[in-house]
């Protein structure tokens, strides 16, 4: 099978850890997606019990002419086992097979999978090539991308992990066909959230698109994943460890960590509450008075119209504002104890910046049941 168009393709520019993403149909199946990778004499996929029965074998079959030993490890599935316990078991089977330096692993899954895939890589003998093939929306245009990998901790969420960089994204929308309904919302979060930090235009463009979005339009994936792939890019190119500009990319995941650590990891998807937490950041933005009510109802609508939720949960009876604080102050972008929230701060602009809690506070009572 081979793909009938040349794919698409995004470079991320990060000198000699600079690749490609390739974006198309029939790539995953295609000896030739992967004729540019080093030589080696093994490789191990790395996916879970759900989408190994679907894709592992024919990724399996694609690299047996590359690699003369091909194994699989099959993770179990979700959000819950981001933890020390699973990714051990990918060194269980690096080790048994006798994998070594040039030994390539393939992340064949969601971020779930190719965040401990990339943390494997970049620990195992000190650093073995990796490639990202993610199979969700949010994979495509956001967690296979840029190089953040690692695990959670039940204090917090992505604890854990390094910036290492994949030797390719394979980014195959045929995959997109069998993901459910409530995988495609929660990538459409993230696809979002590249307007408001980013680009004016591209958020008219999903307004006027979700429909085609939400019904799996090839065309319109292709540009939503391309175009949120050259953002991410951009900005990784400038500031790959996180020193300032991309901390932009975490619009709404520090009401959104805290919605999936305060739920338990697994009962709020990860695109659910970052939807929801854009939307709380949003409000946040308005009571700073750095938007606008439009723009905060603009982005509520675009939310929901995506299939998310825009109510945030309580975490627990009393006090729920108190609760999101204390899971706030583990965020990573957290300074002395002090939030840093990413607020929007201008058309496609988005700034890092404190809140006294009064304030953060308001707009939890404001945003959540
Ligand atoms: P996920 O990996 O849990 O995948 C969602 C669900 O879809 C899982 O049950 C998975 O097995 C299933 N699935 C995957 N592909 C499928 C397919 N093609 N068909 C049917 N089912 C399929 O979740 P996700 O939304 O992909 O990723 C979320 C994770 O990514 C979180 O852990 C988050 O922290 C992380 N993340 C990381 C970054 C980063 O920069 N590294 C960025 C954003 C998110
Ligand atoms: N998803 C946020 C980042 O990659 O920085």
């Amino acid at each position: 099978m081979h793909s009938p168009t040349p794919p698409q393709q995004v470079h991320i520019d990060l000198g000699d850890r600079s690749y490609p993403i390739l974006i198309a149909s029939s790539l995953l199946d295609n000896a030739a997606t992967f004729a540019n990778l080093p030589t080696a004499s093994s490789a191990l996929i790395v996916s879970n019990t759900t989408v190994a029965p679907l894709y592992a074998q024919r990724l399996h079959t694609a690299l047996q002419s590359r690699y003369k030993n091909v194994h699989l490890v099959t993770l179990p599935d979700g959000e819950e086992y981001k933890t020390w316990e699973t990714l051990n078991l990918i060194f269980d089977a690096l080790l048994e097979n006798t994998c070594d330096r040039k030994t390539v692993l393939f992340a064949l899954g969601g971020g779930v999978v190719g965040d401990m895939t990339g943390f494997a890589a970049a620990s195992y003998m000190r650093g073995v090539p990796f490639v990202q093939i993610p199979t969700t929306l949010l994979s495509q245009v956001d967690s296979s991308v840029g190089g953040k990998t690692g695990i959670n901790h039940p204090h917090g969420k992505n604890m854990i992990g390094a910036f290492y960089q994949p030797l390719a994204v394979v980014c195959d929308l045929d995959t997109l066909k069998t993901l459910p309904d409530r995988e495609l919302s929660a990538g459409l979060a993230e696809v979002i959230k590249y307007g408001p930090i980013a680009d004016d235009s591209f958020l008219d463009w999903i307004e006027a698109n979700m429909d085609r979005l939400l019904a799996r339009d090839v065309d319109a994936l292709t540009f939503a994943v391309k175009r949120s792939c050259e953002i991410k890019a951009w900005v990784v190119a400038q500031d790959e460890r996180e020193s300032g500009l991309r901390a932009i990319l975490n619009f709404g995941h520090t009401f959104g960590h805290a919605i999936e650590a305060g739920m338990g990891y697994g009962q709020w998807l990860h695109g659910e509450a970052v939807g929801c937490g854009m939307v709380m950041a949003a409000e946040l933005s308005r009571q700073l008075e750095l938007v606008d009510a439009h723009f905060v109802t603009r982005l509520r609508t675009l939310v929901q119209r995506a299939g998310l939720p825009v109510i945030g949960p309580r975490l627990r009876p009393d006090d729920n504002a108190g609760r999101y604080l204390e899971l706030m102050r583990v965020d990573k972008k957290s300074e002395a104890g002090e939030i840093r929230f990413v607020v929007i701060d201008g058309a496609a602009h988005a700034a890092v910046r404190g809140a006294e809690d009064a304030v953060v506070r308001r707009v939890i009572d404001a945003c959540c049941a």
